[in-house]
């Protein structure tokens, strides 16, 4: 949610936070803006639309200090108005996060908004605050107490970063709950929303932690805690993450899911790593267990609940981080909360791992970033080592959650896994036709159904072609059907259903039947050959039927993207997302 990119150095600084913005965009997509100081003044432009548009109104400009933004739309919509950076006399600043009294704030504040957005009004509370703290202190001190008396005055999540014209050789960057880093190299320095946006090894770089802020010029930083005291912060240790591009691919999410092989195949390395096995030797003294997650990752967290309490017989929950953070928390002894969350930065799900701190429970990170907030705030990391994703569609992350819980499962009971699923699946997309469905487009409701974790499946199918395709489905477990949902169903309908659970075969083909007796066409997507279906089938690869929502999911991947494509879409940017959803 919004990507923040600073920079000061003998560079161009257009062109480093143009660049760093690039890497930054799977962040936000709907506006991008950048600032910088010309003879004591500040100025910025703005484009609406991607980082591309930016770069072609700045490319003639160049400066040495220079911060920037690509938005994702929370207050006032993608008007050039609300891009950001937003300025007041002697500020710009850029900010991801989200002010929740920026109402009250406004209101008391006699100034003139040209935006609807809530970051101008902390640009017009810093000017007010400014305006004190000019006339007693020097002007670094004058902005960092402007930057302490407004933090004290803000609530919500906010990494802001700030050019202050009256001192143009530095940028102040603050924080709360949003994540923010700073590379400090020779001669030149960068703050990110990402460290894997600034492009060096030669950088030193340190994470924020909230309530700091960090004076960062040209070879040098400083970082006091919120009462202007000196801060030492550890340096941490860079992590390449580097995203390659492939030319032999036209998007990006097409190109992750074609990594999903290479990807299963780095993930099972974790099963020899020592957190694993620490992990999985306390597991039996947890009394409760719980995972939350958003979206996808809770889809996963589904199927973690099927495979847990099957291989390990205890009781799991799964809940929406965003209902766990807010549920009544109920202290119970040896809880252990697992947050899966592909970027490791969404905000619900970091909240709810804060939430599980402070009861008590130890906590566990599934997650796809070393480096990420959830990973740094919980006792243990379990890196889905899927490589970075960008697509907006989760998509080899999805898998690599999934095969990380089987893992764990495995681990815990001392079951030897399942060893060969790069193969699998890299044969089962080579031979698998992508454009299988196209024949359906045409249908005007789509449900997805299945049983058990092949529920999760359907949830996840019906999700991928809400969010790539635009097109609106539902997921249902099979046997729900008949309670209601089945009066939608009617000749317009497709229906794909999921079938790999040999307990539940007769009881899910005794939906498709009710389904197809109501006139929906049906797809049967199955590892099963002994089924006396007369459709459409997607017969799987035959993998032990615990991980066979490992490669059940493929197909539904590649429906949504292949669908997107025919309606003219863009399936890596659909509108209204983002890829990191680091606000509530
Ligand atoms: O980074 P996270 O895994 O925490 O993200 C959670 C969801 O926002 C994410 O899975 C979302 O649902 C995906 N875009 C779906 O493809």
């Amino acid at each position: 949610m919004c990507g923040i990119f600073g920079y000061i150095g003998n560079d161009n600084a257009i062109c480093r936070v143009i660049s760093g913005l690039e890497k930054l965009e799977y962040r936000g997509y709907d506006s991008a803006g950048l600032a910088y100081v010309k003879q004591g003044e500040i100025k910025t432009i703005k484009s609406i639309g991607k980082v591309e548009n930016l770069k072609i109104s700045s490319c003639a400009i160049s400066s040495k200090i220079s911060i920037a933004h690509t938005r994702w739309a929370t207050h006032g919509s993608a008007t050039e108005k609300n891009c950001h950076p937003h300025t007041s006399e002697n500020f710009a600043i850029v900010h991801n996060g989200i002010i929740e009294n920026f109402e009250d704030l406004k209101r008391k504040l006699n100034y003139e908004f040209y935006s609807e957005t809530d970051t101008e009004v902390v640009a017009k509370l810093l000017e007010e605050k400014y305006r004190e703290c000019r006339k007693k202190f020097k002007v670094e001190d004058a902005v960092l107490h402007t930057i302490k008396e407004t933090q004290d005055c803000l609530k919500g999540s906010w990494a802001i970063a700030l050019i202050c014209k009256l001192d143009p050789k530095k940028i102040y960057v603050f924080k709360n709950k949003s994540p923010i880093v700073v590379g400090i190299g020779k001669n030149e320095s960068c703050v990110s929303s990402d460290i894997n946006a600034i492009e060096s090894d030669e950088f030193n770089f340190y994470n924020l932690e909230d309530g700091n802020i960090a004076v960062v010029k040209q070879d040098d930083v400083k970082f006091y805690d919120k009462n202007l005291n000196p801060a030492k912060l550890e340096r941490i240790r860079q992590v390449q993450n580097k995203y390659f591009e492939d030319e032999n691919f036209s998007h990006k999410m097409i190109k992750e899911i074609n990594e999903i092989p290479f990807s299963i195949h780095q993930t099972a390395k974790i099963f020899d790593s020592d957190e694993f096995i620490t992990l999985s030797k306390r597991f039996k003294k947890f009394k409760e267990i719980t995972i939350i997650g958003c979206g996808t990752a809770y889809h996963a967290g589904l199927y973690g609940k099927y495979i847990l309490e099957k291989y390990v017989g205890k009781k799991v929950d799964v809940v929406l981080a965003s209902e766990y953070r807010y549920k009544t928390k109920i202290k119970s002894e040896n809880e252990l909360v697992i947050a899966i969350s592909q970027s490791g930065e969404t905000a619900d799900t970091l909240a709810g791992v804060i939430l599980a701190k402070e009861s008590g429970a130890t906590t566990v990170a599934i997650t796809n970033v070393s480096s990420s907030s959830i990973t740094r705030e919980c006792n243990f990391t379990l890196l889905t080592n899927a490589g970075p994703e960008r697509a907006v569609a989760a998509t080899k992350s999805y898998v690599c959650q999934i095969y990380v819980l089987y893992l764990l499962a495995c681990k815990i009971i001392n079951k030897t896994p399942q060893r060969d699923l790069d193969r699998i699946t890299e044969k089962f997309l080579k031979a698998f036709n992508g454009r299988f469905f196209e024949k359906y487009y045409s249908k005007q409701k789509f449900f997805f159904i299945g049983r058990l974790c092949d529920s999760s499946t359907a949830f996840e199918g019906a999700l991928k072609l809400k969010e790539i395709a635009y097109v609106h489905s539902e997921g249902y477990p099979a046997g729900e059907l008949k309670h209601g949902t089945l009066s939608l169903v009617d000749e317009k309908s497709l229906v794909v259903a999921i079938l790999t659970q040999n307990i539940i075969k007769e009881k899910t083909l005794n939906a498709v039947h009710e389904v197809l007796a109501r006139g929906a066409d049906v797809i049967l997507i199955t590892q099963f050959h002994d089924i006396d279906f007369s459709g459409d089938i997607i017969t799987l690869p035959n993998v032990c039927q615990e991980i066979a929502p490992l490669v059940s999911v493929i197909p539904l991947q590649l429906f949504s993207y292949h669908y997107a494509i025919a309606k003219g879409l863009n399936p890596d940017m659909p509108r209204h997302l983002a890829k990191s959803v680091t606000v509530e």
